[in-house]
Order: C-alpha cells, then structure tokens, then sequence
C-alpha cells in the first residue's frame, strides 16, 4: 500500500472508530434499542474480505502472462505447497483444488472404502460429512462439547466398531479439538486420524501447528477462510507413502510429474488439482496470515474478556493445550433465560439492527434429511447390513448438540480485524438489548 493510500486507511479507520464511539455513546444514553426505533450501536461496516494489494495483482498479472496456468506447467503451485509445508513445519504438503477434496483425496490416500464407519462431529460444516458419503462409508457422529463447540472426545470410544476406519475430527472455528485424547483413543484402536482444519490455519496444539498431528491434516482456502484463494485446500502429511498415494489420487492417477503429455498410470483418481492462480494468490494472501492472526487474537481476547461479564453470553471455551486459537468463528452460547426468555432469532435479529452482524451457526448435521436418503439409497442398503443402518439414528443422537444449535451465536473472523473500539461496540449492543430484552421479546 502507498503512503498516501496508508494515511487515507489510517484517517478513514480513526473516523469510523470515533463514529462508532459517539454512536456508542449517543445509542447507550437514549437506550432504546434499534430494532424498536432507536439510534443503531454503529452503522459502519467492519472490515471488508478479502483483503488485497498490489501483491495480489502482480502475482496475477505475472501468471496471466507467463501462460502457466496448469501446476505441471508452472511453478507457483510448488512454491506454495513449500511455504505452507514451512508454515506449518509438516513433512509434506499437497495443494488440492478445495478443502472438501483434501478430505475426500486423504481418505482415498489412506485407504477408506465403501462399507467402512468414519466417526466424526455433528458440529461442523456438511463438508466434512459429504466427503465420508462421496466414499460409501458410514458416518458415525460422536456428541458436541458444548462448552468449546469440539467433538466430545470423551465419548468417541463408545461410538468405535470393528468398521470403523478413521476418525476425522474438526477444530471447528479455529480452536483445536482435544488432540490429546483423540489420539490416544486412535492409537489404542489403530485407527487413522484425519484431521479436518479446514477453518484452523495457525491454530496450534501444544504449541504445534494443527493439521500435523494426524495422519493427515486438510486445508480450505475457500473465500471465507482465514487464508484465501476462492476455492483451495491442501494436505498436510508427514507419511511419504500417504502424500505420494495422494498425489497420485488427486491427479488423475498420474505420478508426480504432472504433465499433459504424461500417461503413465501408478492408480486411479480423479482431477483434484490448484491451478497456478490460486497458488500465486495464496503466496500473497501469506505475506499477511500472522499480522491478520494476531489481530484476530487480540480483538477476540478483549471481546471475551467484555463478554464473559454479561450473564447469559458463555464465550466458546479453549482446552488448555490449544495454545493458539485460529478464531475462523467467534463463538458464545446464548442464554435466553438471562434476556427475559427472548428468543435466539429475535437476538440475532436485534444485534444485527444495531449494526452488528450475527449468526445462529449450524443446525444438527446428524438430524439432515440427505443422511436418511443416502442411508436409503441402494449402495448403502447393499453395503451395510440392516441392523447397522436400522440402528444409526439412535447411535448417533447427540442432545448436546442439538441444545447448543439452539443456543450458539458467531461472528466472524472478518469482524475480528476491525478495532478495539468495534469490539467495544459488540458488547454495548449485548448489554443494550440484555437491558431491553423484556421489551424487545414482546414485540
Ligand atoms: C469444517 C470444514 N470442513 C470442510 C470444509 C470444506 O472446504 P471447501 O469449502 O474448501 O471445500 C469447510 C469449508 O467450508 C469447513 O468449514
């Protein structure tokens, strides 16, 4: 960024944190809550996503030009994978074209077939669920940790059966899951852990970077994550047999010299391939992945330490090992019965009229319609005996779960690179609509 373009940045985020103070104030001291009529906490917008320069038109231009858009061709793909390997101090990386394939290709890599259990949350996005389906395997969900929104670790053993084949845990929001006690339950078992970190980029474990604690760890860049190139994924390993099965898996069958006029075959597969503009994306998009994450850090810190003092709001609880939050969400359960019983939707409905965007997170993924379909489906009905599919829905019911889809409220990791003042405009709008809940739940 230019000097003159810093200043503008510098003077326009100085206004809108003084706009957002007076607001703030002006909003406190009338009381009555946006949703009602009254003056909104803030009307700014929080930062904006993605975020860009010159860098990231460079790269492209410099792409465009050179005629290497294929990772046989170019080498941008290479030089990612490398930098992302350092990053996060694995063996090996393999780029994917997203993170669900990162998934898919690492279960193929390791060996997953039709007819195996796949033991995973029902707190996470329906990817990492599809990726189990697309293979004809069973997923079998184990119950949420309300307190941290991660698989309930605990509870896993119980959910293991000579079928079971891999555990693909989440660090959902860019919080670890208990890592510990997940891989002592698979090393006990002799079952492979997949890490799905897809919403965890420099999340650390102990003080080790995610994703490198498994068997494999998957990657998204997809738009709304916390390193982007519109679509992406990426495998972290650090088995040299499992990166060069996936290599292999991911493109087409062909080795690792990927190129067009090579048809030598070591497999089958399918064409999971980044493309070189989305590597020389990411190669940009990391020049800022640590100063973005410390800003998300602090931002999150103050926000919780704002939060934790209003009744009824329980920010997402870190296990003590996970010694870096990668805050891709900003979670808290919603305690109705401490608003006057307003309801969660009106909550966010109220928020979001201040000025503050919300949502209500994810709705039981175990409870979807399309599980029972692809249960139904002929290929399951062949593959697994009646008593395993007959008996699933009650295997995999998970009441915590369930509660805390009712309760869980997130921002996003976009809201988190704003200023301590947007923050501070967070928490004004809880106390306001905490103070007016009564009012608010009646209308
Ligand atoms: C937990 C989780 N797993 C898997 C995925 C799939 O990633 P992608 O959208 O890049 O395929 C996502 C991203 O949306 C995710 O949040």
């Amino acid at each position: 960024m230019d000097t003159s373009r810093r200043m503008f940045v510098a003077a326009a985020s100085a206004v809108g944190i003084l706009t957002n103070v007076v607001k703030a104030a002006a909003a406190a001291s009338t009381g009555k809550p946006a949703l009602l009529g009254g003056p909104k906490i803030r009307d700014n917008a929080f930062p904006s996503w993605p975020i860009t320069d010159r860098l990231e038109e460079d790269a492209l231009m410099e792409t465009l030009r050179n005629g290497n858009w294929f990772r046989g061709d170019g080498k941008h793909v290479s030089e990612f994978e490398q930098a992302y390997r350092q990053l996060t101090g694995a063996r090996n990386c393999l780029a994917t074209a997203n993170g669900t394939s990162a998934l898919y290709v690492s279960m193929n890599g390791i060996g997953i077939e039709p007819g195996d259990e796949v033991v995973v949350p029902p707190y996470t996005f329906s990817a990492t669920v599809n990726a189990v389906l697309r293979q004809y395997a069973l997923p079998i969900f184990v119950d949420t940790d309300a307190d941290t929104f991660q698989i309930d670790a605990p509870k896993m053993e119980a959910a293991l059966s000579p079928r079971t084949k891999a555990i693909m845990p989440v660090h959902l929001g860019g919080s670890a899951c208990d890592l510990d006690a997940i891989l002592a339950i698979a090393q006990k078992h002799n079952i492979p852990v997949i890490e799905d970190a897809c919403q965890a980029h420099l999340a650390e474990w102990r003080g080790r970077k995610v994703g490198t604690y498994g068997k494999a760890g998957c990657f998204s860049f997809q738009a709304s994550k916390n390193l982007n190139s519109g679509e992406g994924g990426a495998i972290l390993t650090d088995d040299a047999d499992l990166y060069e099965r996936c290599f292999t898996f991911h493109n087409n069958g062909g080795g690792r010299k990927p190129h067009s006029s090579s048809f030598a075959y070591s497999g089958t597969g399918a064409n999971f391939r980044l493309t070189e503009f989305q590597a020389a994306i990411l190669l940009a998009q990391m020049t800022r992945i640590e100063e973005q994450a410390k800003t998300r850090t602090a931002n999150a810190l103050y926000l919780t330490s704002q939060l934790k003092e209003i009744p009824g709001i329980v920010p997402a609880r870190m296990y003590d090992d996970c010694t870096r939050n990668a805050y891709h969400l900003y979670m808290f359960r919603y305690q109705k019965e401490h608003f006057s019983g307003l309801r969660r939707d009106l909550f966010l409905k109220a928020l979001s009229a201040e000025g503050i965007p919300s949502s209500g997170g994810y709705a039981p993924l175990n409870k979807e319609p399309f599980l029972q379909t692809a249960l139904q489906s002929k290929p399951y009905q062949r593959l697994f005996p009646k008593k395993v599919l007959d008996e699933w829905a009650e295997r995999t019911h998970c009441p915590s779960n369930d509660q805390l889809c009712q309760e869980a409220v997130w921002f996003t990791q976009t809201m988190l690179l704003g200023s301590r003042s947007d923050m501070d405009t967070i928490a004004e709008a809880i106390r306001k609509i905490q103070k007016h809940a009564g009012e608010l739940a009646n209308t």
